[in-house]
């Protein structure tokens, strides 16, 4: 193996792929590394868009995994938490995805990781949905923004709050207002600003933004107070 695949402590490795960059041939290969089950929940899809999204998804994390891990990709059994967050029981290695339009991201660490990525969608009402799944002082300062820079904030705060919420693993059992977030753009350090109200519970945590295109915002979270964030792309 090589020795780029090592994860040391602390370690955070973002994977960020263009589905769009990948190859007939890129795909058919990753396909052949999901298991029965993700076979089966790839035909569901009615869209290929969405079968290929989800194959690469899967397929990559799988191949990932081998790579750090040291073993066959189609080997790993997957399990998922009470929430659906997928797991690997008996290996020292956490990890997450998500996916919107032409992106796929993956995070791996030591700690307890969530990662998410959206697709910048104008056709939003973005004040109708902050006000009801925003924290109380996030909606305010929205609201407060220029308009120009409201979309943008707007999606900044939702994939910070979603990063936050699967690193959790609780997904939206998590309570959205038990939390706030910064709504900053490019706001590199830690946009986790309050946990039940306490900036104390937030420093256990990292949750910063990341590039992608114009179109997308991306964020990633961890449950370490100093972690070194690493992109890297196949
Ligand atoms: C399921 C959820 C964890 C993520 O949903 P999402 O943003 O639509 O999807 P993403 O692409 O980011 O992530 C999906 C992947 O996360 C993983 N996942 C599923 N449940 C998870 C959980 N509880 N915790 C962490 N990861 C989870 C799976 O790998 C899943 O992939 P799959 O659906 O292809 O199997 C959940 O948070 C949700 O339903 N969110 C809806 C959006 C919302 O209301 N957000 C409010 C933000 S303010």
């Amino acid at each position: 193996m090589e020795n780029f695949m090592q994860l040391e402590k602390n370690n955070v490795h973002l994977w960020i792929q263009n589905i769009n960059e990948l190859t007939p041939s890129n795909i058919f290969e990753l396909e052949k590394y999901l298991s029965l089950l993700e076979k089966k929940r790839r035909s569901r899809f009615l869209y290929v868009a969405d079968q290929k999204r989800f194959a690469v998804a899967y397929g990559m994390l799988r191949k990932i995994l081998g790579d750090y891990l040291n073993q066959m990709p189609e080997s790993f059994d997957f399990q998922t938490t009470a929430h659906g967050k997928p797991y690997l029981k008996n290996y020292p290695i956490e990890f997450n995805l998500s996916h919107s339009g032409d992106f796929v991201v993956w995070a791996f660490s030591t700690c307890a990781v969530g990662i998410d990525v959206e697709y910048m969608n104008r056709k939003v009402e973005i004040l109708e949905l902050a006000k009801r799944f925003f924290a109380p002082e996030e909606y305010r300062t929205l609201k407060q923004l220029p308009a120009a820079s409201q979309q943008k904030a707007f999606y900044q705060c939702w994939t910070r709050k979603e990063a936050f919420i699967k690193a959790s693993g609780e997904g939206l059992s998590y309570p959205l207002n038990d939390f706030t977030v910064t709504l900053e753009p490019n706001a590199f350090g830690n946009c986790l600003s309050a946990v039940r109200g306490q900036a104390a519970l937030a420093s256990n945590w990292f949750l910063t933004a990341f590039n992608l295109s114009d179109d997308y915002e991306g964020a990633v979270a961890v449950k370490c107070s100093t972690p070194q964030i690493q992109v890297l792309s196949l």
